[in-house]
């Protein structure tokens, strides 16, 4: 497919992008993979790659780009678009809140200390298992087929699946989660069984992708929930404007500011390594770098963000 928009842009990607992700991966030894998932400490700690997709579906790749990762937290985006979709604004924004954190994603800190008791965000773990529990279905199975076909539709991709391995790894040392998810019991959060939200709730953030997958969904959001490529609506335009004002407040974790400070662009990372990000209008970007900084965010994947925006005056600040 022929690339239309900014062929200076696309140039530059296609003559630059191998330089520029051998100097992001400099970036990777200051970080470390994620252990408290087990399964996750296998993955390669100093690999780093990217694609950069345009409306047309064409790419621009560099890095181990075949290698393929969970989408843990970069999920919650989707969760969130799909519980909207089946539940509408005043359900879901009575069970989550609107705000930026500033804790560590898997905080309970907030819940105790703030009235009414709800996640404050639906980006948080705490929030996004509350989402977890609004997807439709009237059984965990129904819950977790629905949102599977929902990924796969969005990444235009039928063969997309849960990485058993990642799921049954999170859900037998997810010690923290049971507490978030019971304590949103308690609170009166979560309608339902805590088990069975949670099997949701890993199910999601267990479903394996490529850089190009993750592109490729990015490009929906960066087309505001139109899949340019298809010519079609996949998402109510409203909800797409939700999902990224939140990944601009918080897809970062408590890193979010100076993410948006630096780069500027709507993004939702991974503890995986993985950062969704979009060009509005442009791009679709999909990256992956395993090894973290102390906010979970990818060290070399952050940093080569901040080099594309730099280098293109991506921000839209
Ligand atoms: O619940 C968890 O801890 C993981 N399944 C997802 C957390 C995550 O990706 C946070 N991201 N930086």
């Amino acid at each position: 497919m022929r690339h239309q928009q900014h062929p200076d842009i696309w140039q530059q990607l296609q003559t630059h992008l191998g330089e520029w992700v051998i100097q992001s991966k400099a970036q990777a030894p200051k970080g470390h993979v994620a252990t408290y998932i087990p399964e996750l400490a296998n993955a390669s700690e100093d690999s780093l790659s990217i694609c950069v997709m345009d409306g047309s579906g064409a790419t621009v790749t560099a890095g181990e780009t075949d290698c393929l990762f969970t989408l843990q937290s970069i999920s919650k985006v989707f969760t969130l678009m799909l519980a909207l979709i089946d539940h509408g604004e005043a359900v879901v924004f009575s069970k989550v809140g609107m705000e930026p954190t500033g804790d560590d994603f898997n905080s309970m800190l907030k819940l105790e200390l703030v009235e009414p008791g709800i996640p404050f965000n639906p980006l948080i773990n705490a929030g996004a298992i509350a989402i977890s529990s609004l997807i439709g279905g009237d059984t965990p199975e129904k819950q977790i087929e629905r949102a599977l076909a929902f990924f796969r539709d969005i990444a235009d991709n039928p063969s997309l699946a849960i990485n058993q391995a990642v799921f049954k790894s999170e859900s037998d040392t997810a010690h923290r989660n049971r507490s978030l998810a019971y304590f949103l019991k308690d609170n009166g959060v979560l309608d339902g069984e805590v088990d069975d939200i949670l099997r949701v709730y890993f199910s999601h953030c267990s479903i394996e992708v490529s850089c190009k997958d993750l592109a490729r969904m990015a490009l929906v959001l960066a087309y505001d929930g139109v899949d340019p490529i298809r010519n079609k609506r996949l998402i109510p335009r409203r909800y797409v404007q939700i999902a990224k004002t939140f990944m601009i407040t918080c897809g970062m974790y408590n890193a979010s500011g100076e993410f948006a400070m630096n780069v500027g662009l709507p993004a939702k990372s991974g503890v995986s390594g993985g950062i969704l990000t979009i060009v509005p209008g442009r791009y679709g970007i999909g990256v992956v770098g395993p090894a973290l900084n102390r906010k979970g965010n990818s060290t070399a994947g952050v940093h080569l963000l901040e080099t594309l925006s730099r280098e293109f005056d991506w921000s839209l600040f």
